[in-house]
C-alpha cells in the first residue's frame, strides 16, 4: 500500500489497494483507517467492486444510514444514490460546504463515495480540513467561541424548497440538532471547528458578557457565525479531487467539510455514498 499526499493540509491517494480485499483483511482495513484519520480524506482509483462489496467495506467502520431526502439503492440499504441528470436542472443540493447530516443528533462518522458515472469535464468534489481551520483561528476568536453551541437544521436546508406541510413533517421527524461550535474528535482528541451550511444560529450567544443591549445580539451572532462558516472556503485548507468511474473517496466527516462543484450541467453525474453513523458530538 502506497500513500501519496495530495497537499500538506489534507488528502492522500492510496495506491496498490483493492478495497474489496479490505472487507476480509483486518490489517489492510486498519492501515486504511489510520491513513484516513491522518489525512482526513483518502482517494483510490480503479475500484471495480460490487454494490454489496461497497456496503460491506463501509460497514467495517460502523452501521450505515439512509438519507431522508436523497433515495437509496432499494437492494442495498445504506447506499445513497446521488444521481444528477439534465432532467433535474434546478437540483441545487450538495452545492454548499457541509459535513454530512449534522442536522442529526449523532452526525455521520464518515462516508465511502464511489463514482459510477463522471461528466466529461467538471463535477469535482472539494474537502476542507476543519481541524486545521480551528487551529489557524486567531486566539481571540478561539476564546470567544469556546463555549458556544449552535443549531443545525434539515428543515432550513433540504426542507426549504418543499411545500410547507412536507417541510413541517420533515422537521417533526428530524428536529433541529444542537452541537458544540468546537467539537473534540473522538479518535484523535483534536479540536474541530464544527459549523457548516446546515448551521442556522448560535443557541447560547445572548449572554450579558456578549450582549450589552438587545440590538447587539443579532448582528454580533450572525457576523461571527458567517465568519466561522467561511473558514471552509479558504483554499489553504482544501483539496480538490477529479472523478473517474470507479474512483472512491473515503472521508472523516467529523474533521472535514466538502463541496460537490456543480459545474457540469447539462451532463450526467452518478455517485453512490455509504454514510457511516457516528457519535453525539462533545
Ligand atoms: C456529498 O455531499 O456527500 C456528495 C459529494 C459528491 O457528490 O461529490
Amino acid at each position: 500500500m502506497q500513500i501519496k499526499p495530495l497537499t500538506c493540509a489534507i488528502g492522500a491517494e492510496i495506491v496498490g489497494v483493492d478495497l474489496a480485499e479490505a472487507v476480509r483483511n483486518d490489517d489492510l482495513f486498519g492501515a486504511i483507517r489510520e491513513t484516513l484519520l491522518r489525512h482526513r480524506v483518502v482517494f483510490l482509483r480503479n475500484q471495480r467492486f460490487s454494490r454489496a462489496e461497497h456496503v460491506a467495506f463501509a460497514r467495517r467502520f460502523g452501521e450505515l444510514e439512509d438519507h431522508p431526502v436523497a433515495g437509496s439503492d432499494p437492494e442495498h440499504p445504506g447506499l445513497v444514490r446521488i444521481y444528477k441528470s439534465p432532467d433535474q436542472p434546478n437540483d441545487r443540493y450538495e452545492n454548499c460546504w457541509h459535513s454530512d447530516a449534522t442536522w442529526r443528533a449523532a452526525p455521520q462518522f464518515g462516508a465511502v463515495l464511489r463514482c459510477v458515472q463522471s461528466p466529461p469535464v467538471g463535477g469535482d468534489t472539494m474537502w476542507a480540513n476543519m481541524a486545521l481551520a480551528y487551529e489557524r483561528l486567531p486566539d481571540t476568536v478561539k476564546t470567544q467561541i469556546a463555549d458556544l453551541r449552535a443549531r443545525h437544521s434539515i428543515e432550513a436546508s433540504f426542507g426549504a424548497a418543499m411545500p410547507r406541510e412536507k417541510r413541517l413533517a420533515l422537521k417533526a421527524q428530524f428536529p433541529d440538532a444542537e452541537h458544540p461550535v468546537v467539537r473534540t474528535h473522538p479518535d484523535t482528541g483534536e479540536k474541530i471547528l464544527y459549523v457548516n451550511g446546515f448551521t442556522t444560529h448560535f443557541t447560547n450567544f445572548h449572554t450579558p458578557d456578549r450582549v450589552r443591549f438587545g440590538q447587539d445580539a443579532n448582528p454580533g451572532a450572525a457576523d461571527l457565525l458567517r465568519y466561522l462558516v467561511s473558514q471552509a472556503y479558504i483554499p489553504e485548507f482544501q483539496v480538490r479531487w477529479r472523478w473517474e468511474p470507479d474512483s472512491v473517496a473515503i472521508w472523516d466527516n467529523t474533521a472535514t467539510q466538502h463541496y460537490a462543484v456543480m459545474d457540469y450541467p447539462p451532463c450526467h453525474r452518478k455517485m453512490e455514498r455509504a454514510g457511516i453513523i457516528g457519535n453525539v458530538p462533545f
